[in-house]
């Protein structure tokens, strides 16, 4: 029998009972998380988004409630009145927050049943993802996925209060636009009145950002989602969210200032924990010297070691023939190691290839000796040499990538990060933060054969540098920072272009003809000319923050909505078919079967 409402008001969310309402008459509504039958007593736990609360149906009390109770399944929706009471001694629950206390059930309403379940709400069973995709309402009223979610919005209010406070407008802009470069692919939407003709999905409000610039508002702020059509790792979604802010008349300083405020309020409101301000910093070439990636983890050490000089003129032709192409060499020293079965190392060899490298060559240090493949090749000095360079002691497992350097830096620093899991170096509950400044402006594309932006194309060279712009672009450091933490880029801006000559500068050097360049960005450039305040910003990724403040392993599990790695809905099954009608009223026809 399905019950109504009526006049029930609920007193208090279920997972808001404590030993301070005992006594106290209360209703609660929410679902059956589970039963208990104890004989004569029935225990019911009643889950809502603040927690669970138990309710016991006593025949004593009512036998009528006592029957209802029994045809109570899980998830059906409840709504019961009782008392508050303490529970008995020894029946305490110090693991739930209303473990003191449970309600006593006077009345009870049946409000709606529930299916059988295509899987258990039980936290701690595994649950395969696609599954709990497609019952997507049912995954979010899991607990954990709850707090994912609670916490997601109190750092969207929590940005909000911050940026609001210091002068930051919330300003709107189009998500039916023209395609912005962020580096992906745009996804497009068809025109119906203007057939044939298409708007971009924003990459980013980069270009609208900088235009409310030169509109004077000084200072703007928007928890925007943007889009990108790239191929999806763990951290990446086709849709995410930016905390995207500008501001005028200002430098570097000022934003990484008053970003690290940014920071420190999230943490502390959200987790209660204090950042250590001002954030570290390092530029980029150091953190590719030494960690070889641009977002370092440091919460642990395992630095590369240069190694280049050392073995240029050895007698390992690998090693000689690279250093002496160009090619640079260097090794990371996996300390305590040396144990590692032929399996692990070849399984680690694999790993860098992934990465471009041709091989790994190792060494393991066993009574006081190399034990290597490779050692032959070495003369003693050389061998004491790389010693000392590795800081290498008993039981240790050196680990060498000889290559062009951008293929030793990925493979090795992808390496570091590896090794870092299966030793597991890196404590869980830190959080290492790290500015990255001072990347180059442009790096060439081997594929594309032309010149790129590391960041993007609006982004300032810096003042020192502009000449090398056009001489030496690969030489030219750009007004570019990122902030990492532990190993994530969790936002990246920069100082921008405010003057219409070097914008043009930017645009030729990254291979756009003057038509090109009128036909997409015309009006930025129009827009330059008519008194552009120098202006600069960042962008935050909301989900990789919220992904690293709540310590889950998937950006999917702090979004209600998240796509597959295949860019799929597997609740409402989109992307889908559309009719004909729709197609022919947009003009257009696919060649997809
Ligand atoms: P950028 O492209 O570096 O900069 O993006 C800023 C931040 O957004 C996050 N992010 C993503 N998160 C989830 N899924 C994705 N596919 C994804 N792509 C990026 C990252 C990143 O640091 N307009 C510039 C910002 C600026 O210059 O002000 C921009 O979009 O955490
Ligand atoms: P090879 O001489 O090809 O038998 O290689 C000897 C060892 O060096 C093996 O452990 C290879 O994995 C390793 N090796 C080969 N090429 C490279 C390279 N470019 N960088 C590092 N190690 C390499």
């Amino acid at each position: 029998m399905i019950e109504f409402l009526g006049n029930w008001k609920r007193s208090h969310y279920c997972g808001g009972i404590s030993a301070a309402d005992v006594g106290s008459e209360v209703v609660l509504m929410g679902w059956a998380h589970r039963r208990r039958d104890h004989g004569g007593l029935i225990f019911v736990d009643l889950r809502d988004r603040e927690g669970l609360g138990q309710v016991v149906f006593d025949p004593a009390v009512s036998v009528e409630t006592h029957a209802k109770a029994e045809a109570i399944r899980s998830e059906y929706v409840v709504a019961v009145k009782g008392k508050v009471i303490r529970r008995p001694e020894g029946t305490v629950n110090p693991n739930l927050k209303t473990g003191e206390v449970e309600v006593l059930v006077s009345e009870c309403k049946v409000l709606n049943p529930s299916k059988a379940l295509p899987f258990t709400m039980d936290e701690h069973v595994e649950v395969s993802e696609n599954l709990r995709l497609k019952y997507r309402y049912l995954d979010l009223r899991r607990p954990q996925l709850q707090d994912n979610i609670i916490l997601r919005s109190r750092v969207a209010q929590a940005t909000r209060r911050y940026l609001s406070e210091n002068g930051f407008l919330e300003i709107e802009t189009p998500f039916l636009t023209k395609s912005t470069p962020e580096g992906a692919r745009d996804f497009l939407v068809p025109s119906r009145i203007n057939r044939g003709q298409f708007y971009a999905l924003p990459q980013s409000p980069q270009i609208f950002k900088q235009i409310l610039m030169i509109s004077g508002y000084d200072r703007y702020f928007q928890v925007v989602r943007c889009f990108r059509d790239e191929d999806l790792r763990a951290d990446r979604q086709p849709e995410f969210t930016q905390i995207d802010c500008e501001m005028s008349f200002i430098d570097r300083e000022d934003i990484i200032s008053m970003m690290e405020g940014l920071i420190a309020t999230i943490f502390r409101e959200t987790k209660g924990v204090e950042v250590q301000l001002p954030i570290q910093r390092m530029t980029y070439q150091e953190s590719i010297r030494r960690f070889g990636v641009d977002n370092p983890d440091l919460r642990f050490g395992l630095e590369l070691v240069e190694l280049t000089d050392l073995v240029k003129g050895s007698g390992f032709k690998v090693f000689a023939d690279v250093a002496a192409g160009g090619g640079i060499v260097k090794g990371l020293n996996a300390k305590g190691c040396a144990g590692f079965s032929r399996k692990e190392i070849d399984d680690l060899t694999e790993f860098v290839k992934i990465y471009g490298a041709k091989g790994l060559a190792y060494v393991k240090i066993e009574n006081g000796e190399w034990h290597s493949p490779i050692a032959k090749f070495f003369t003693p000095e050389e061998i004491a040499s790389m010693n000392s360079a590795f800081g290498a002691e008993e039981g240790d497992l050196l680990l060498f990538v000889a290559d062009k350097p951008k293929v030793v830096n990925d493979s090795l620093g992808k390496l570091r990060n590896q090794l870092a899991r299966i030793l597991g170096l890196a404590d869980k509950e830190s959080y290492v933060f790290v500015w990255i400044t001072d990347f180059p402006l442009l790096e060439w594309d081997e594929e594309e054969k032309r010149w790129a932006a590391v960041h993007h194309p609006f982004t300032a060279p810096m003042d020192e540098d502009v000449d090398y712009v056009e001489t030496d672009p690969g030489r030219c450091r750009a007004k570019a920072y990122d902030l990492v933490l532990n190993g994530n880029e969790i936002g990246g801006g920069s100082i921008r272009i405010h003057q219409e000559q070097i914008q043009s500068l930017m645009f030729k050097m990254l291979g756009h003809s003057e038509e090109d360049k009128r036909a997409k960005f015309g009006f930025l450039l129009d827009a330059l000319e008519y008194g552009t305040p120098p202006h600069g910003g960042i962008a935050f990724g909301l989900d990789r923050l919220v992904m690293l403040l709540t310590g889950s392993d998937s950006i999917r599990d702090v979004i209600a909505f998240p796509k597959t790695q295949k860019g799929t809905c597997l609740m409402s099954e989109a992307p889908s078919n559309v009719d004909e009608k729709q197609l022919r009223e947009l003009g257009i026809r696919t060649t997809a079967k």
